[in-house]
């Protein structure tokens, strides 16, 4: 059992700690720290969480095994970095940072302690996403050409003037780090790394804070296409369609958290004029949140890496940064 203790109990960090609470034999949360302490004594108390006053002193606590960051984009790095210097493993929410540089460091730096990072992306653990990499690896879907995605709601009206979801440094290319990373990471997982990328986005619906419709074409490595919106002051949604040279899988509906349902639409060769009807395959209901903890927390007991210096949360980075460039240059940028 991995000792953990939460960092930041706002609305993601206390979701974590519900996901696992007195439901798990892998991971079970004991400390917490966090900037407002008594905004979350009460969760604290219900939850059986000691309180820090602050993440140094959490970090020099021997019984704490790992921490989970819940905090503001921009803390990420330095906050993992700082854990893999006290020997703690650390799962960090997403995005792992703001810059490919930072990325890379705070993977270089849990690999060279020997601790586990981890890092939030949940979709991985959707049963329908494994299905989809399973229809790859066997050949079903054949060769991935393209895939199209979207992940939308009304974010930037749940954010007052001044929050930090509406800075633009904590928050770079409109709704990409609150949303879109989580549709380029299954991408990443389906299609392998992307090296080029052409990236637009603007500010329509209000006259402040973050852009709010971003969208862009990707080139990945394989010599698949993609393309990918993001639009944070509309209704819920989201959707992924993965275009494989036999056919297609889709998924996508309002409730990304839930389980997945799997539509797979493929060619009958021998009569290529006759429409084919999509299959929808529905799975056990599921927790990504749980799923995705206790697998680092399997990880961490056995001193095993997860994310990895030059890894997919690394370059889901790097192609962050990259579609920050252009979407200031206003043209293609290739990734180192
Ligand atoms: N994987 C997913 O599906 C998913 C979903 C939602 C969020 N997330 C991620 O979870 C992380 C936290 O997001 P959230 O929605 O939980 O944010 P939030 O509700 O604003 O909570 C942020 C927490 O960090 C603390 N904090 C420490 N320093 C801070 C600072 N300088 N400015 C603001 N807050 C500070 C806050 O303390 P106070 O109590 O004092 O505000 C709060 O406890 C982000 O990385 C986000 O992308 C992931």
């Amino acid at each position: 059992m991995i000792r953990a203790a939460i960092v930041g109990l706002g609305t993601w960090g206390q979701n974590l700690v519900r996901s696992v609470h007195s439901q798990s034999g892998a991971i079970e949360f004991v400390a917490a720290a966090t900037r407002t302490p008594e905004k979350a004594r009460e969760f604290a108390a219900l939850h059986g969480l000691r309180m820090f006053e602050s993440y140094e002193e959490l970090l020099r606590e021997p019984s704490v095994d790992a921490v989970v960051l819940a905090t503001p984009h921009s803390m990420h790095t330095e906050q993992v970095v700082q854990a893999a210097r006290a020997g703690k493993h650390v799962f960090c929410e997403k995005p792992l940072g703001l810059d490919a540089e930072s990325a890379e460091r705070a993977a270089r730096a849990c690999a060279d302690a020997g601790v586990t990072l981890g890092v939030g992306y949940n979709w991985r653990y959707q049963p329908a996403l494994r299905e989809i990499r399973r229809l790859i690896d066997d050949g079903t879907l054949g060769r991935v050409l393209h895939i199209e995605g979207n992940f939308c709601g009304p974010s930037a009206y749940r954010f007052p003037k001044g929050h930090w979801r509406h800075d633009r440094d904590e928050a770079p290319a409109g709704g990409m780090t609150g949303r879109g990373v989580h549709v380029i990471d299954a991408m990443l997982y389906l299609a392998g790394h992307v090296e080029q990328v052409t990236a637009q986005s603007f500010r329509l619906a209000q006259d402040f804070g973050v852009d709010d419709t971003t969208s862009m074409l990707l080139r990945f490595a394989s010599g698949a296409t993609g393309y990918l919106g993001t639009v944070i002051a509309t209704a819920e949604t989201w959707r992924m369609q993965v275009f494989g040279s036999n056919g297609w899988a889709e998924v996508g509906d309002v409730e990304h958290l839930h389980t997945w349902d799997l539509k797979v639409c493929l060619i009958d060769r021998e009569h290529v004029t006759v429409k084919q009807q999509p299959v929808v395959t529905s799975f056990a209901k599921a927790s990504t949140e749980r799923a995705e903890l206790e697998h680092f927390a399997e990880c961490a007991a056995a001193r095993r890496p997860l994310a990895q210096p030059g890894g997919d949360a690394v370059h889901n980075v790097a192609l962050l940064q990259s579609i920050l460039q252009s979407i200031a240059s206003q043209s293609p940028v290739r990734l180192g």
